[in-house]
């Protein structure tokens, strides 16, 4: 097709989650709880190590960045689906579509690279106790975060400048509920064959990698573990499953909706939904509800403010 020789389509229209309109209702529900949860617990997070001075450790400090991440996150898709649950046409602009896609994988990116400087941070720690503060120290930490966020960027800006000189002609209808890749390079008036390996590859092979890399690390870490004793091996032990538990909940579903064709499944909508609001939402519950400091750290908190309160 010429590309001077169309007009490009202004809007998407979503199918969305789902025609029923009770069926609507209760997701409505459902999501603004869960993404009210997702919001608090991850501010709790953010509060309770930015005020606990003994929690100010590069362990904790990229806890907070990972808590950052996951609010931005969460915050890019739920508000427009949470709206759209609600009105009758779903649509999005052009540009928006675009932004949210460039949002999406820059902060899921960033999201996932701050998983490994967690893994990276984790070995260090064990492998290398004693010289774990010069290594670590606060200057290294920031530039890996820096790295991170700059790896999300370039992730998803190779995707946004592949994606964008296509041309959108005809169908608008996007069968899902947010702005994603592989359904919006479907809309594209052109043979996009070559461009879908491109994008497998940039994200499904990427979640394979990470998800194997890490898990490789974690093990790795463990087997460390076990010549060690006592309570600094227990400590040590929950906080390499709560890290294991959270990187699968992040990358499972990630290779499940990218490292395929993308043809469509039965069961998309389900693991969309379930990759957008459950990762950020479970975070803080893994990490508040496993990890003993973080556990007495908000309860001194909790006593403090009573405590303020009274006099
Ligand atoms: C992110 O991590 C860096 C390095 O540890 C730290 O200096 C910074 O305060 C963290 N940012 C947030 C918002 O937690």
């Amino acid at each position: 097709m010429d590309p001077g020789n169309y007009t490009r389509v202004k809007e998407f229209i979503f199918l969305g989650v789902t025609q029923s309109q009770e069926l609507s209702l209760v997701l409505f529900v459902f999501l603004v709880l869960v993404y009210l949860t997702t919001l608090t617990g991850n501010l709790l997070i953010m509060v309770t190590i930015t005020c606990e001075s003994h929690l100010h450790i590069p362990m904790y400090f990229l806890l907070r960045n990972l808590s950052v991440l996951d609010i931005c996150f969460s915050s890019i898709t739920a508000p427009k689906v949470l709206i759209d649950l609600l009105s009758e046409r779903k649509t999005i602009s052009f540009n928006g579509c675009v932004a949210q896609m460039f949002f999406f994988h820059l902060l899921g990116g960033a999201d996932v690279f701050c998983l490994c400087v967690m893994a990276l941070d984790r070995y260090m720690a064990i492998s290398k106790p004693l010289h774990y503060v010069t290594i670590m120290s606060r200057g290294r930490c920031t530039t890996l975060i820096v790295a991170s966020w700059v790896g999300g960027f370039v992730h998803s800006v190779v995707q946004i400048s592949l994606l964008l000189p296509l041309p959108f002609c005809g169908p608008n209808v996007l069968d899902t509920f947010f702005c994603d890749v592989p359904q919006v390079l479907k809309l594209a008036c052109t043979d996009t064959f070559t461009l879908e390996l491109l994008m497998i590859s940039n994200n499904g092979l990427l979640s394979w990698l990470i998800f194997f890399f890490l898990l490789l690390s974690y093990t790795v870490i463990l087997m460390m573990l076990r010549s060690h004793t006592g309570e600094g091996r227990r400590k040590a032990i929950s906080t390499c499953t709560s890290h294991i538990t959270v990187v699968t909940l992040h990358l499972v579903p990630c290779i499940f909706v990218y490292a395929r064709p993308f043809t469509a499944l039965p069961m998309d909508r389900a693991v969309s939904i379930t990759f957008t609001v459950i990762p950020p939402l479970l975070n803080p519950m893994i990490y508040t509800l496993r990890n003993q400091e973080m556990k007495s750290a908000m309860r001194k908190l909790k006593k403090q403010m009573r405590r303020s309160e009274r006099l």
